[in-house]
């Protein structure tokens, strides 16, 4: 991607921050993660058709696995730091990095996310959607009503050249705020495409105007977990990875894989 050298200028005159170069990806890698992403957004197309009330998130699991197989894909999250499983299923008051089980069955009145992150060619793609099974609540429609918006409200402002990497936070802090609902400040959003986790982190909860500014050739997720209480939480301490809400209360998650372009953005995973 050739950057917009005049634009450029200008950003180092008013002495704004800009991120290295190790952030901006050739066109070679773009294309690259594009059809990761692409691949992945394949893979959670299956687990929609799918999923229903009455399977274990292990079924959800097989289901990952035999797509992301059957794509020429890599699950990346299977061995991932020890991680046991293909994809990560986050139920009810389960923020996030929930392991599949053949003993959790989906019933009526859940809501459930399901993360996926698939290898195609060496490259990345990362997202993540929240299913919900049946009559769910007001509140917990809300919550996830709200954390769907928040993603798209963020995606929205990008704008090369002048968004700031804290604007990202400002939108998604902001709604959940206005909601009553709270935001995870310290697992968040991250760069991803030649790795699963690249820098920079994506915070969640900001101000405007501060951090790096976006240039084209960034891709990054944007992935809030929004809380219906406390944004604090524990992690489970049999398998190291479950991560629950400290008062038990839900959260919900929404990721998309974002790149910056010379105009705008692209999705490259949702
Ligand atoms: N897909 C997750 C993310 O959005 C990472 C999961 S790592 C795992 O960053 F090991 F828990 F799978
Ligand atoms: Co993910
Ligand atoms: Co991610």
């Amino acid at each position: 991607m050739i950057l917009n050298q005049e634009k450029i200028d200008a950003l180092k005159a008013q002495k704004a921050s800009l991120p290295p170069l190790r952030f901006l990806k050739s066109d070679k890698q773009i294309d690259g993660c594009r059809k990761a992403g692409a691949v992945n957004s394949l893979v959670l197309d299956a687990v929609a058709k799918e999923i229903q009330v009455g399977m274990s998130t292990e079924d959800i699991d097989r289901i990952v696995m035999r797509e992301t197989k059957a794509l020429g894909g890599i699950p990346a999250c299977l061995g991932f730091e020890g991680f046991p499983k293909a994809v990560c299923t986050s139920r009810n008051a389960v923020i996030c990095h929930g392991i599949p089980d053949k003993n959790e069955i989906i019933r009526e009145g859940d809501i459930l996310n399901v993360d996926c992150t698939t290898i195609y060619d060496g490259y990345f793609g990362d997202a993540s959607r929240m299913f919900t099974f049946g009559n769910i609540g007001k509140k917990a429609e809300e919550l996830v009503a709200v954390t769907k918006e928040a993603v798209d409200l963020a995606i929205s402002h990008l704008v090369p050249y002048e968004s700031h990497l804290s604007d990202i936070g400002y939108y998604i802090g902001g709604l959940a705020k206005r909601h009553g609902f709270s935001v995870v400040r310290e697992i968040g959003g991250h760069g991803v495409g030649l790795e699963m986790h690249e820098d920079p982190y994506v915070c969640h909860l900001g101000f405007l105007g501060r951090g790096i500014v976006l240039l084209p050739g960034m891709i990054f997720t944007i992935e809030p977990m929004i809380c219906e209480g406390t944004n604090k939480f524990t992690v489970d301490q049999k398998n190291g990875w479950t991560i629950y809400t400290a008062d038990r209360k839900l959260s919900a998650q929404v990721e998309h894989e974002v790149l910056i372009t010379e105009t705008g953005y692209e999705i490259l995973s949702k």
